[in-house]
C-alpha cells in the first residue's frame, strides 16, 4: 500500500520530547546474510519493522531458509544446503542483497547474484567485492545479468588491500573469509559501527577475528560456524535524523538507544550550529532556541560525517543563518534530491560534488518526491520548517529505512500524517 501513500506535513511546529531508535537497517541486513554461514537457527533481536528487512527475509526464504519476524525478534533457520541464487526481482528492489555473495560462496562454493543495476544515488560499482573475492581464490564472471562466483577448491586466505574502504566489500570479504582455509588480511577496511556489529555476531558464531573496529581486519578461517543470538546495534542514522530535526525546528529532543559516540561528528556540527548538545553513552539531547547557524559538512567513511546524513545537513543549512558548503565524497548521485529541496524554496547550487546552500528563515510548502530513503527523510525535515503544506510522495523509499517516521515525529509534536496519494486525473 505504501507505494500509493504520501506524507502530508504542515510546517511550523517546534519538536520536543523523547524518542527511542530501533536497530540499524544497515546492520541487520548483513546480520541476516551472516546467518547463512551456519546451519541451524540464528536469533536476531532489536530488528526494525522496515521494508528492507522484509525483502531480505524473502530473499532468505527463496534460498530455503525459514524466517519468522515477530515484534523486534527475527529467527532464521538455515538448511544444511541453502540455495545459491539471488534473483533479479529482489536484488533490483534492494541493492544490499549483494551481501549474500560472500556468505553463500563460503558456504556453497558457488553463488549467482543478479547484478543490481542503476540506483538513485549513483553508479555504485562492485569491483572491490569482485577483486577481493578473487584474492581469496574465487573465480568470478558476469553472465546474463548475474554475477557468478565459484570456488571449486574452496576459498583460501589472502591479503586484500581495498582501494577505498567500501562498507559492502568489507562485509562480503569478511563473510567469505571466516570459512576460508588460512588467514585473510583486509587492509583499508571500512570501520562503520555496522561492520563492528557484524564482527560481533561472527565472533559469537565462532569466527576468529582480529583488528575489529580498525582498518586492518585479520580473519583466521575456521571449518564451521554455529548459529548464535545477537542484538542489533542502534540506528545511528535514525538518531541523526531526529537530532537534525530538533536543531532545524529550534526544538528540544532527547534521543535514546543509539551509541552517542557513533554520531559524535554530527552532534559536533549541531553544536557548531548553535545547539546545546549533551548526553551519555546511549542517549543525547539536542536543544536550541534560535535559528541555527550555517555549518560546512564534508562526507567521508566512518568516523567521518556519514553520507546518509548529508541530506539532513543540506536541509538544516537551507534554513540556517549564513551560507554553507556541503561536499559529498561517497555517492555521485546524492545531490539528486536538491531539485526537490529547491521546490520548497531552498537556495542551493550544486557543482560536481559540492553544494552551496544559502540559508533562508523559512521554506515554503510544496509537493515533492522522495528519491531515496535518506533524501526522503531530508525532505520531511524540510517540510517541518516550510510554511504551509508539504506533501512528500514515493514514501516507499522512506519505508525502506524508517519504521513509521510520521508516528514518531507526531509524538514530538510535528503535524505530519500518512495519507493516500490522490489519483492522477489524466
Ligand atoms: N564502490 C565502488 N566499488 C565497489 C564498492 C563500492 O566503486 O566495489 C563505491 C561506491 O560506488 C560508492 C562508495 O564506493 O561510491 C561507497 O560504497 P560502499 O560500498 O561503502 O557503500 P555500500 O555498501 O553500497 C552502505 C550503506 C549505505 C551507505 C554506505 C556508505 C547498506 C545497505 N548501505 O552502502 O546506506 O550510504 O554504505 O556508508 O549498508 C542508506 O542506508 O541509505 C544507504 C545508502
Amino acid at each position: 500500500m505504501s507505494g500509493v501513500e504520501r506524507f502530508r506535513v504542515v510546517g511550523g511546529a517546534r519538536l520536543s520530547g523523547s524518542v527511542s531508535v530501533p536497530g540499524a537497517k544497515n546492520s541487520v541486513l548483513k546480520l541476516m546474510a551472516a546467518a547463512l554461514l551456519a546451519e541451524g537457527t540464528t536469533q536476531l533481536s532489536r530488528v526494525p519493522s522496515i521494508l528492507d528487512v522484509e525483502i531480505m527475509a524473502e530473499l532468505l526464504r527463496r534460498l530455503g531458509c525459514t524466517v519468522d519476524h515477530a515484534d523486534d525478534q527475527l529467527s532464521i533457520t538455515v538448511p544444511e544446503a541453502p540455495g545459491h541464487e539471488a534473483d533479479y526481482d529482489l536484488v533490483r528492489r534492494m541493492r544490499a542483497s549483494i551481501c549474500v555473495l560472500g556468505p553463500l560462496l563460503a558456504r556453497c562454493g558457488e553463488v549467482s547474484v543478479a547484478l543490481p543495476g542503476g540506483d538513485a544515488i549513483g553508479s555504485r560499482g562492485l569491483d572491490l567485492h569482485v577483486e577481493g573475492l578473487k584474492r581469496l581464490g574465487a573465480e568470478i564472471e558476469s553472465e546474463h545479468g548475474f554475477l557468478i562466483a565459484r570456488a571449486p577448491q574452496g576459498l583460501h586466505g589472502g591479503q586484500v588491500w581495498l582501494d577505498f574502504p567500501s562498507v559492502g566489500a568489507t562485509e562480503n570479504l569478511l563473510m567469505a573469509a571466516v570459512l576460508a582455509h588460512g588467514t585473510t588480511i583486509i587492509d583499508n577496511a571500512a570501520r562503520e559501527p555496522e561492520i563492528v556489529d557484524l564482527c560481533h555476531l561472527l565472533e559469537s558464531m565462532g569466527a576468529k577475528l582480529g583488528g575489529v573496529g580498525t582498518s586492518t581486519l585479520e580473519v583466521q578461517g575456521v571449518d564451521r560456524l554455529s548459529p548464535a543470538a545477537h542484538t542489533t546495534v542502534g540506528d545511528r542514522i535514525i538518531a541523526g535524523t531526529f537530532a537534525f530535526a530538533a536543531a532545524m525546528t529550534q526544538g528540544d529532543v532527547e534521543v535514546r538507544g543509539a551509541v552517542t559516540q557513533h554520531i559524535d561528528i554530527a552532534l559536533d556540527k549541531l553544536a557548531q550550529a548553535g545547539a546545546e548538545v549533551d548526553g551519555g553513552d546511549d542517549w543525547f539531547r539536542v536543544s536550541i532556541d534560535r535559528r541555527p547557524s550555517a555549518v560546512d559538512v564534508v562526507t567521508l567513511p566512518f568516523p567521518g560525517f556519514a553520507t546518509d546524513m548529508q541530506p539532513f545537513a543540506l536541509a538544516l543549512n537551507a534554513v540556517a543563518d549564513g551560507t554553507a558548503m556541503i561536499t559529498e565524497n561517497l555517492f555521485d548521485g546524492r545531490f539528486a534530491f536538491v531539485h526537490e529541496l529547491v521546490r520548497l524554496g531552498a537556495e542551493v547550487r550544486t557543482d560536481g560534488h559540492h553544494a552551496v546552500v544559502r540559508g533562508k528563515p523559512l521554506l515554503s510548502g510544496a509537493p515533492v518526491r522522495a528519491t531515496d530513503v535518506r533524501a526522503g527523510a531530508g525532505l520531511v525535515l524540510a517540510g517541518l520548517v516550510a510554511e504551509g503544506v508539504t506533501t512528500v510522495s514515493e514514501i516507499h523509499h522512506i519505508d525502506r529505512g524508517y519504521p513509521d517516521l510520521a508516528t514518531t515525529l507526531r509524538g514530538l509534536g510535528a503535524d505530519i500524517v500518512r495519507e493516500p496519494e490522490p489519483e492522477a486525473s489524466y
